[in-house]
């Protein structure tokens, strides 16, 4: 199972590179703005954190795009960047036909935004490379989220798709180690969504008990 880190910050994308080896990077329109640096700016330096790896950086087309040829043009010029850099573009009608476009051109697509099994479905069937559910953002919302990867894994296996399924929107460890479960591919979270999986307070208490014992026993 591949851990992504969803960030546009290059200080933290470089330490969870080194610290955890993290296999890719997703980036979307907030975290870039958050990253308070122009877009091509933040793109270009992530892309050079990764140069040389088979390591993917998802990077996203304008949201304002709602045309198929568009989506399509601005997905090349992306992809012209960096071999590293997958496409996201939005799961809307006119991102089908991009998708399938690109895809014939050897160009990878992350269909993003993705918030039922069927609009995975037919993702798949265009020939995205990365599809997305969020997981989060239904969850926030009151919806079951374990059936819905569930249903999307199910769905891709059946008919043998090449996609890979990235459980997006990640808030916790529990929702990483359900998408495990389900056979997703891949989870991307936030840095401290990980650092906090990582570590449970019984793993300290168990080092103050170790520690104690260690200082009341002699070496040799
Ligand atoms: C995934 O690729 C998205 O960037 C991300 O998970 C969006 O969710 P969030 O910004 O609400 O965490």
């Amino acid at each position: 199972m591949k851990f992504f880190l969803d960030s546009a910050i290059t200080d933290e994308i470089a330490y969870a590179l080194d610290t955890f080896d993290i296999d890719g990077v997703t980036t979307n329109p907030r975290h870039v703005q958050v990253s308070g640096k122009p877009f091509m700016t933040v793109i270009q330096e992530i892309a050079k954190l990764v140069e040389g790896t088979e390591k993917t950086v998802s990077v996203e087309v304008n949201p304002h795009i709602m045309d198929a040829d568009k989506m399509v043009a601005e997905a090349e010029k992306l992809a012209a960047i960096s071999p590293n850099f997958v496409i996201k573009i939005q799961c809307v009608e006119p991102a089908f036909k991009a998708i399938y476009a690109l895809a014939k051109k050897g160009i990878r697509v992350n269909c993003t935004l993705i918030f039922s099994a069927m609009q995975a479905l037919q993702a798949m069937r265009s020939g995205a490379f990365y599809i997305s559910p969020f997981i989060g953002w239904k969850e926030a919302n009151a919806e079951d989220t374990r059936q819905f990867v569930e249903d999307i894994v199910l769905i891709r296996d059946n008919f043998g798709f090449d996609t890979e399924i990235i459980v997006a929107a990640v808030r916790n460890a529990r929702q990483i180690v359900d998408a495990g479960i389900a056979g997703a591919d891949i989870v991307t979270a936030g840095l401290q969504v990980y650092q906090d999986g990582f570590d449970h307070p019984y793993t300290h208490k168990g080092i103050q008990l170790f520690c104690d014992f260690w200082d009341q026993t002699q070496y040799e």
